[in-house]
């Protein structure tokens, strides 16, 4: 017998391959079953990745906004879930009760702390401002007020219902109707000889241009430097890129640029003192940043946040509304039917005084024209994918059922509930602006040969474009304003036809990227726009648009 022992060189009995493989698999089924770990037994269900504790953030990379959709569509029954990410969670809710609790949780779930961080990499702000921005954010009532604050305040006051709102949009309204005018006079085209045109860069010069010029007056930096039109859509579009923040004038040059050149024409613009012919608005808002200690230059650099505001989500809502009436000859004819007797004739004296020949009043279009407003909601509907994101600044026990940690990020994911079928029935990812109309609308619509669907009750919060809670949309009755006159004015005096005949295909929307705003198709459209030939055609000129 031998004494020392050693161990048969085969004593293992697996080949160095499989030994590795085994190894492998068991800790990766470790990994695995640590992040299905909850922190806490009332947390919401985890739901795994294939590859473990980095396979969510990989995902949201590689796939943008559509990843963390598609995990909600694919688990229709978790109202909310978790994701776990190295060292923190982020809690996803694609139901709508539970949407609107988060939204009432506004204490404890806060959007605020995050934009300071966001519009000092997107807009490029120095520290000195990050940190005027950061204080106060949200004062209690008989705290200090900061300029997030009071900006805020501001804006939603002047763009709640009442008269600032409706001056501001009767002066908009006036600049989009001079750019449709202006394009149809200066387009003689009838619909066989006429040009294809790309209609998202029709749609965007109209709202850029008028944009920049009701909230910035004439003499605003896109009315003297054209080039800006296209350095502010590059911009735009790098948004995503802007915000990683990984030496951003090289990842993400044409918007770096993009947002450069805007900034200086901005500089400009505020020193040489034009936005005193811009509108009320404007000049609030530059006052409060120079009240607060904001710099010119920095001031400069905020204001492009809001011509973004007032620009994006008008100019994509609209293409999308426009392909899709265009697209459907007999949706179309009944809108125009709708639209058709809203239309006042001017009398004779006001005529006679230089008043165009006819009024529109956008609340009359608003209450008579249900299914035009039903296109709109339907559109924004399909087109938004967007988060509503918060920090959780406290353990909070959501809806007194799902434990959330405090530091995570919670994110209602409007995609998930824009998609889903549980909510909007098995027609969800399809077109049907006549799921928005009334039971009595539809009959109405069913009478004149129209359809057959059954309404459907949803959440308020299962339409979610504008958002919801705290971070509702300020601007929302000023874009529902604007877009539906632009629509009207378009539809009343153009056609549009896909080149060379035939029917408009609709594509599908880019839902791979950052969405930031409504989502852009993933090819372009061009089509044929041409003037009207129809007894009822009237010239966008010939409105008067009116509250
Ligand atoms: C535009 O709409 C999207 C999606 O509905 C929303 O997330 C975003 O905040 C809006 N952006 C602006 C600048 O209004």
């Amino acid at each position: 017998m031998e004494s020392n022992f050693s161990p048969p060189a085969n004593w293992w009995p697996l080949s160095k391959v499989a030994t590795g493989v085994i190894l492998v698999l068991t800790l990766y089924t470790t990994a695995c079953l640590l992040s299905l770990r909850k922190i806490h037994p009332r947390e919401p269900p985890v739901v795994p990745s294939p590859v473990p504790l980095v396979g969510h953030l990989l995902g949201m990379a590689l796939q943008g906004g559509k990843y963390i959709k598609n995990l909600g569509l694919q688990n229709p029954d978790l109202p909310i879930f978790t994701l776990p990410v190295p060292n923190s969670r982020i809690y996803v809710v694609t139901d709508p009760p539970l949407a609107a609790a988060v939204q009432r949780a506004s204490k404890a779930l806060s959007f605020t702390p995050i934009i300071p961080e966001v519009t000092k990499r997107v807009l490029g702000l120095d520290r000195a401002t990050v940190d005027i921005a950061r204080k106060n954010m949200d004062p209690g009532p008989n705290d200090e007020r900061g300029f997030l604050a009071d900006i805020q305040d501001m804006v939603y006051t002047w763009l709640g219902p009442g008269n600032s709102l409706t001056d501001l949009t009767i002066v908009a309204v006036q600049e989009v109707r001079k750019e449709v005018a202006a394009y149809a006079g200066s387009h003689q085209a009838d619909a066989s000889s006429g040009k294809p045109v790309d209609l998202l860069a029709w749609v965007r010069h109209i709202i850029t241009v008028s944009t920049a010029k009701y909230l910035y007056g004439p003499e605003n930096p896109i009315a003297l430097h054209p080039e800006l039109e296209d350095a502010f859509w590059d911009f735009d579009h790098g948004l995503g890129a802007l915000l990683i923040n990984i030496f951003p004038s090289i990842t993400a040059r044409k918007a770096f640029s993009g947002r450069e050149k805007l900034s200086a024409a901005l500089v400009e613009y505020l020193e040489a003192g034009r936005h005193k012919t811009g509108s009320k608005l404007i000049q609030k808002r530059v006052e409060l940043a120079l009240k607060h200690g904001w710099t010119l230059r920095m001031t400069a650099r905020s204001e492009l946040s809001f011509l973004f505001g007032g620009i994006v989500n008008a100019t994509t809502s609209t293409f999308w509304i426009l392909l899709h009436l265009f697209a459907d000859p007999e949706l179309l004819a009944t809108v125009r039917e709708e639209i058709e007797p809203v239309l006042e004739e001017n009398d004779e004296a006001a005529r006679v005084s230089g008043e165009p020949k006819f009024r529109l009043s956008i609340g009359n279009v608003k209450d008579r024209c249900p299914l035009l407003v039903a296109v709109y909601r339907e559109c924004l509907r399909l087109g938004s994918d967007h988060y509503s994101t918060r920090v959780v600044k406290e353990n909070t026990l959501l809806a007194g059922r799902y434990f959330l940690k405090k530091g995570a990020v919670i994110q209602i994911a409007g995609g998930t509930i824009h998609g889903h079928q549980r909510i909007w029935g098995d027609d969800a990812a399809t077109f049907n602006p006549r799921r928005f109309l009334d039971k009595q609308q539809q009959q109405q619509q069913q009478q004149q040969g129209g359809y057959r669907t059954k309404p459907k009750q949803v959440h308020p919060a299962a339409w979610r474009p504008y958002g919801g809670g705290k971070t509702l949309c300020p601007g929302r009755h000023f874009a529902e304003n604007e877009i539906l006159s632009l629509l009207v004015l378009v539809l009343l005096q153009f056609d549009m036809n896909a080149p060379g005949g035939g029917s408009i295909e609709v594509p599908e929307k880019n839902d791979r990227i950052l969405p930031v705003h409504i989502l852009e198709p993933v090819h372009r459209v061009k089509l044929v726009i041409s003037r009207r030939v129809d007894d009822r055609a009237v010239n966008a000129a010939d409105i008067d648009v009116v509250m």
